[in-house]
């Protein structure tokens, strides 16, 4: 096939960061995607209504000219989240809240330390409608880094699904058979997104050859038998999987660092590279229904209405971005080849 066209295609997981960089980040999604669910870690986190709308008009005032893109606002749960933060974040149009486990990731150090605190929260949630956006691994320093994910689910997630049916949960960005297998066994409450570099690849595209820092992101690369698992699970066409891109630009300084932040920044490329993993997988009619009608049915949102068609038209990825600030971000994939364009 040399083209495909789509209905146009939403991001249910993205960082947009703030300031300065909305003006790469915003127009970087803008180019494919009509509406994003933008995570609320910021430094301070957006942990209310107030926040999240204030975020919201930075945002819009960062598209483009004539963009109709539209930012869907998350709430960062913190041991002091309250039931009336949900009831003024669900009437200021905030779609979700999103659970990191204290120091899970990039700035979560201000994030949950008891979960079960929060089942006030949570019924709350389930009550209003919001959706319940979960980073699902744990961050017990003795845990191995490769079984955070299938220990939060044993730990955590079982008991989060069990004691809220009615509350829609998210898991984030899954990078294990075991969450596949997870998500596959629960209710139709539960669904998750899948990042491009989680089907990609696996952990030698960190590890072998030298230590690739602009592969590394949260929850970490895993072995190529869950990266199989990940693949398997989009090419069914099940409707418990969808589009998140985890898109989370850091300066290249900070990742090629002896101490490097965790994330890909995507939005250059993650369309295209979906694309090509469907095609890999012999799948690509499979692709309209995980970029475009999954997610929105989920969050119970109405399915855009515009077209895009992707050509089958190689081109490269640039080597590094330059930032309004002048500092550079290196992309993901930078300096590969994609083999789909936006037409
Ligand atoms: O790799 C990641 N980067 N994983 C996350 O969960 C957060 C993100 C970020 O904000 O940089
Ligand atoms: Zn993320």
């Amino acid at each position: 096939m040399q083209q495909i066209t789509l209905t146009q295609p939403d991001d249910w997981h993205l960082h947009f960061r703030d300031n300065d960089m909305l003006l790469e980040t915003v127009p970087a999604t803008a180019r494919t995607f009509k509406r994003a669910i933008v995570m609320p870690n910021l430094v301070p986190p957006v942990v209310n209504a107030e926040l999240a709308s204030a975020y919201r008009e930075r945002i819009l005032a960062a598209r483009p000219q004539g963009s109709d893109f539209e930012p869907l606002m998350t709430l960062f749960l913190t041991n002091n989240t309250t039931v009336e933060d949900i009831r003024a974040a669900k009437k200021a149009g905030v779609v979700a809240a999103k659970l990191y486990p204290a120091g899970a990731t990039t700035n979560s150090d201000a994030a949950v330390k008891g979960i079960e605190a929060l089942f006030p929260v949570f019924a709350e949630m389930a009550e209003q409608g919001l959706l319940l956006l979960i980073h699902g691994e744990v961050t017990e320093s003795h845990v191995d880094i490769f079984d955070r994910e299938k220990l939060f689910i044993e730990k955590f997630l079982v008991k989060i699904v069990d004691q809220f049916p009615q509350l829609k949960v998210v898991f984030e960005h899954i990078t294990t058979s075991d969450a596949v297998d997870f998500v596959n066994t629960s209710s139709q409450n539960v669904a998750a997104t899948i990042t491009p570099q989680h089907l990609l690849l696996n952990r030698n595209d960190l590890l072998v050859g030298g230590v690739r820092p602009h592969n590394f992101c949260l929850p970490v690369l895993k072995r190529s038998t869950h990266q199989q698992a990940l693949r398997k699970a989009v090419a069914t066409g099940s409707s418990k999987f969808f589009l998140g891109t985890d898109s989370a630009p850091h300066e290249k300084q900070a990742k090629e660092s002896a101490c490097g932040c965790a994330g890909c920044y995507s939005a250059w490329s993650a369309l295209e590279l979906y694309a090509q993993v469907f095609e890999e997988l012999d799948a690509l009619d499979k692709l309209e229904g995980f970029a475009s009608h999954h997610g929105a049915d989920f969050y119970g949102l109405p399915r855009n209405t515009k077209k895009i068609t992707l050509v089958k038209d190689a081109w490269q990825v640039p080597e590094s971005i330059t930032l309004p600030n002048g500092e550079l971000i290196v992309p993901f994939f930078a300096g590969q080849t994609v083999q789909w364009a936006l037409k």
